[in-house]
């Protein structure tokens, strides 16, 4: 059994889709780190919920990044679709020559356990703001083990689109200003865009490394 530490039933909906294995909900708030990474925010929620439960937890956090603007808003998306609004994130971009922006979800697992190093990136409680991704994959769990960090693994799945005026009904947060293959994402219809969201891709690959991993 996995539980996904989320207040969003959705979220866990989705994941039952992707593994076998039973998926239960759980809500459980904490302090979220203020950092520039994705990454950073769903390890130490993962941390915090292990902390708490005492089982096998996974949490993730997504978020809009737009080149142009050094990855803004990232980590902050839900503030500034909140408090700036989607319309003058547009406006923003519309002065820019490079419009290419992504979707990033990540999911981080952690059951107390150490992992076996593999490719993927492996937390080590340790990275920074600034440590780039090439030095947090080989990160190795002999490190998180002797510095006596909770080990967590992370599975991240990106949508690479463009910023384009709003358009489009579907969906929410930032969805109809991101335009992937043609479309925005508003203007898809549900089934169309969790098939190729960056959630759906990071439960895709924690699900596959779920099932057949030694943990
Ligand atoms: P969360 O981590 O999934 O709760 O997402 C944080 C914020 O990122 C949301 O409040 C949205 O602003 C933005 N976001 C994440 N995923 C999506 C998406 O699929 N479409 C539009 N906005 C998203």
């Amino acid at each position: 059994m996995v539980t996904f530490v989320t207040t969003n039933p959705g979220k866990v909906h989705e994941a039952r889709e992707y593994l076998d294995e039973p998926v239960e909900q759980r809500d459980f708030d904490y302090l979220e780190p203020q950092a520039d990474e994705l990454a950073t925010v769903a390890a130490h929620g993962a941390r915090e919920a292990y902390k708490q439960f005492q089982e096998p937890v996974i949490v993730d956090d997504s978020g809009l990044t737009i080149d142009a603007l050094g990855g803004f808003p990232g980590p902050y998306s839900s503030y500034v679709e909140e408090h700036v609004c989607i319309e003058r994130v547009w406006r923003l971009v519309s002065e820019e020559d490079n419009r290419s922006a992504a979707f990033r979800g990540v999911v981080a697992y952690c059951d107390g356990n150490p992992f076996a190093a593999t490719p993927e990136p492996v937390d080590d409680g340790r990275r920074g703001q600034d440590l780039s991704a090439e030095k947090r994959d080989s990160a190795t769990t002999d490190d998180q083990v002797a510095d006596g960090a909770i080990p967590v693994k992370l599975f991240e799945g990106v949508v690479p689109g463009t910023i384009v005026a709003p358009r489009g009904d579907g969906g929410f947060g930032f969805d109809p200003i991101f335009e992937y293959d043609g479309k925005t994402f508003a203007e898809m219809e549900t089934e169309e865009k969790n098939a190729i969201s960056h959630r759906g891709r990071a439960l895709a690959k924690f699900a596959d490394w779920y099932e057949q991993a030694d943990r």
